[in-house]
């Protein structure tokens, strides 16, 4: 049977508030999710039964602790019929950058099953599913700009426009999700926060994006200490070429800048190229264009 292949949208945070532990251990969290045109490719084909993973990462596990692996499982076990999937990732996301690859590919593997098996599920039963596979699932059957409450699974679309550019910095190596919340208590130093949340300032229109911040950068510096000269370069560059932002993503590894226009984007991009820094220029998508470009055309690939 021939493969179909979907793309897999990475996302940045363009702010992370931490705003204490829920009773699970997990974090409560405020963020603003934005979905970014780079994406991985992930190509299914059916089979008649069983679950395989393969990937062109060395990094990324083929069996089943991979979450695109537990993503097909939930959806074999909700058909409740006899058949398999044989699942390849093409990897542009680095994986431990913050930019939420596993979890898109998660999300990729359910929304595409969903079409492919002709469940018609209703997105309260994809985020059902969703939810048991990670914090940052749910946002991928959502995307482009979306606030995210509680563990962050608590998605709510925002109407914002975002027009700028974007130049990710993913950082020389990946960091754990869980061991960055691991040392965010002995990082707490912002909080918790006194006054109003920027991240409710920025939605309301009241507050610049400069202002946004991410509560858990301290933490992911003490987990790889080489993230401290990352993010001071980061910030450099986006003053003497204007940024509007500059930020690191979700737990890290990955920095940010966003600028209003492409040549002082490009700009930004030859000066880590320069350093021998990789950056990769990419522009916010809509939650529009994340429904419309999910699945390559045959005629596309
Ligand atoms: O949900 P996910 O598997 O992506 O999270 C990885 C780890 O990060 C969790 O096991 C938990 O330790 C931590 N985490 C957290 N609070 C969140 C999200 C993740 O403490 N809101």
């Amino acid at each position: 049977m021939s493969a179909r292949a979907f793309r897999s949208f990475a996302k940045i945070n363009l702010g992370l508030e931490v705003l204490g532990r829920l009773p699970s251990g997990y974090h409560e969290l405020r963020t603003i999710f934005a979905t970014l045109s780079l994406h991985d490719i992930v190509e299914i084909e059916e089979t008649s039964r069983g679950i395989s993973v393969r990937s062109d990462h060395p990094g990324v596990p083929d069996d089943e602790t991979n979450i695109a692996w537990r993503a097909a499982a939930v959806m074999q076990k909700i058909s409740g019929r006899k058949r398999g999937v044989r699942i390849t990732l093409h990897k542009r996301i680095a994986p431990g950058g913050g930019l939420g690859g596993g979890s898109s590919n998660a999300a990729t593997v359910l929304r595409a099953l969903n079409l492919m098996w002709g469940h018609n599920l209703p997105m309260s039963r994809l985020a059902k599913a969703a939810r048991t596979l990670g914090a940052d699932v749910p946002y991928f059957l959502v995307g482009g700009p979306a606030l995210g409450l509680g563990r962050g699974d608590q998605i709510q679309p925002l109407d914002l426009r975002l027009r700028e550019r974007v130049l990710l910095v993913p950082g020389a190596a990946g960091v754990s999700t869980a061991a960055v919340f691991e040392r965010y208590a002995e990082h707490r130093n912002q909080g918790p926060r006194k006054g109003r949340s920027p991240i409710e300032g920025f939605v309301q229109g009241r507050r610049a994006p400069s202002t946004l911040r991410n509560d858990l950068e301290a933490a992911a510096i003490a987990v790889n200490p080489a993230l401290a000269a990352t993010a001071r370069q980061v910030r450099r560059v986006g003053r003497d070429q204007g940024a509007i932002q500059a930020a690191m993503s979700g737990s890290g590894s990955s920095f940010f800048l966003t600028f209003d226009r492409t040549a002082a984007r490009d700009a930004a991009a030859r000066v880590f190229t320069e350093s021998g820094i990789e950056s990769i220029a990419c522009a916010f998508l809509s939650r529009r264009s994340f429904r419309e470009r999910f699945e390559i055309k045959p005629e596309k690939r």
